[in-house]
């Protein structure tokens, strides 16, 4: 550690809640981001890096705890990188991500706004995730060294989340909120598993072992899926594991597995290889049903997914002639949920499965006018696609976090549809799309909706109405 990194700063009074799931506070006129903090909170800090125009530093000591702090729930909080905002009671959260959406859309977009109306809070604030993916580690996160030095292999492997902001240090996980059951009981069923039966954890850095990740899916209508990755083959000891969590757990629905023999933890390049049950689990919304494969792209909360469709459905206002364009469809749920009020819906999605499965569920429901295509949307949308499958007269934007290429906003733009309904989950990137589509579109609506309660993130909706 460098001299620098011991540097401490005595009872600072946090100010503000910033950016990632932090919070502010100056010194000598410059900021300082502290994670695990509220405003109020008065603290002792260890800097952690100095730059130009700011400082990051960690809690050494709680001095004085805010009066608006509330005990947090979990016992991983202040290590683990998921539920930052816990020790913030849910109204406050509410109330910044709101006012995450204003400062956003006006600052960055520079937009002219309607009132914008209360966002849509989550009923559950725990158990609100239908997806967790846990990663297993030789060397779980450990307090000290000297921790380390009396531990043997068995001890110090874990299976759980990557602390705050290190890709490479996880924290072993003994009870996660964010999940309904099974998950927990497959997480720590598949830990004591396989620590009683020598089987080896990933070693992130020598790239060895055998146990790399684990996915767990649930849905509102009690299916479950599993996936474990392994890091090679070793077929004794794969059969072995699947075959003791079926018997274990006979409520999974589809129990898969993987091997992962890259150096990144990302599997959606990867074969996965069903062992028992089905391909799919199902989620229904409405009278719809969508199936859900193993790499599908499926909203986190499943409840307020639902809601946000609603609002969707609601700011496009169709009578039932539209032509209607899906962009970044992913697996089509929202080109489907529309459907019934439009003439036609065309889905777009650069992932190939994810377009089987929104065919395949366009099927299963027994939809006829909806169309998916696979594709980069900067490489799909253009005046001749438009010449193929008609002019949009409602786009229904809902992109990664990244926002939409220019390419795409000047495409839009000049196919002028009638409303936009842009849905992101990111506002600063949306305030730069709006921006960009341009001043021939009036916002008439804006409404957030919390998907991620204690986290900082949200999704906001809104309504671009073409200007006569
Ligand atoms: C936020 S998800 C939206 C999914 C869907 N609307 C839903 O509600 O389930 C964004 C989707 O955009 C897709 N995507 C990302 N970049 C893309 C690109 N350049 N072209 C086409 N699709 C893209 C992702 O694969 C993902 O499915």
């Amino acid at each position: 550690m460098g001299r620098r990194d011991k540097e401490l700063l005595e009872n600072i009074e946090i100010e503000a809640i910033a950016a990632e799931g932090k919070s502010l506070a100056h010194i000598n006129g410059k900021v300082i981001f502290i994670p695990f903090t509220v405003p109020g909170d008065i603290v002792d800090v260890q800097v952690k890096n100095k730059r130009k125009d700011y400082m990051e530093g960690v809690v050494a000591r709680m001095v004085q705890p805010s009066p608006s702090r509330i005990d947090p729930f979990c016992s991983h909080y202040g290590l683990c990188g998921g539920c930052k905002w816990q020790a913030l009671p849910y109204s406050v959260q509410l109330q910044n991500k709101q006012q995450q959406v204003v400062d956003q859309l006006t600052r960055i977009g520079h937009l002219k706004l309607p009132d914008i109306t209360p966002i849509l809070g989550s009923e559950r604030v725990t158990e609100y995730r239908n997806k967790l993916e846990y990663t297993f580690s030789a060397k779980r996160w450990l307090e000290s060294a000297l921790e380390a030095d009396n531990l043997t292999d068995n001890d110090k492997a874990g299976l759980g989340f990557h602390i705050a902001g290190m890709f490479d240090k996880v924290l072993d996980i003994e009870r996660c909120y964010l999940q309904p059951s099974p998950s927990n009981e497959i997480r720590l069923f598949i830990k004591e598993f396989t620590i009683n039966n020598s089987y080896t954890y990933f070693d992130l850095r020598k790239q060895t072992g055998l146990m790399r990740t684990l996915v767990v899916r649930t849905t509102t209508i009690g299916e479950t899926m599993v996936i474990i990755v392994f890091a090679y083959e070793d077929k004794d000891l794969r059969i072995k594991l699947l075959e003791a969590v079926q018997t274990q757990f006979p409520q999974i629905t589809s129990l898969n597995w993987m091997i992962n023999d890259k150096k990144n933890d990302s599997i959606s390049d990867v074969e996965c290889f069903l062992y028992s049950g089905s391909e799919f689990i199902s989620e229904k919304m409405e009278e719809l049903s969508f199936r859900i494969g193993p790499k599908s792209f499926y909203q986190t909360n499943s409840e307020q997914a639902y809601r946000l469709y609603c609002v969707v459905r609601d700011f496009a206002a169709l009578t039932g002639d539209e032509i209607v364009y899906d962009l970044y469809t992913g697996t089509g749920t929202i080109a489907l949920f529309l459907s019934k009020n439009a003439s036609k819906v065309i889905g777009i999605e650069y992932v190939e499965e994810a377009i089987e499965d929104a065919k395949a569920n366009s099927v299963n429901n027994n939809i006829k006018n909806c169309s998916f295509f696979a594709g980069d949307m900067k490489d799909m949308l253009c005046r001749s696609f438009f010449d193929i499958n008609g002019t949009p007269d409602v786009i229904i934007l809902d992109p990664p976090r990244a926002g939409i290429h220019p390419d795409v906003a000047k495409v839009i733009s000049e196919a002028a549809p009638k409303k936009i309904v842009y849905v992101s989950c990111n506002p600063a990137t949306q305030a730069r799309d709006i921006a960009l589509i341009g001043d021939n579109y009036k916002i008439t609506k804006v409404q957030p909706v919390d998907m991620f309660p204690h986290t900082h993130h949200l999704e906001n909706v809104v309504l671009m109405v073409k200007k006569d």
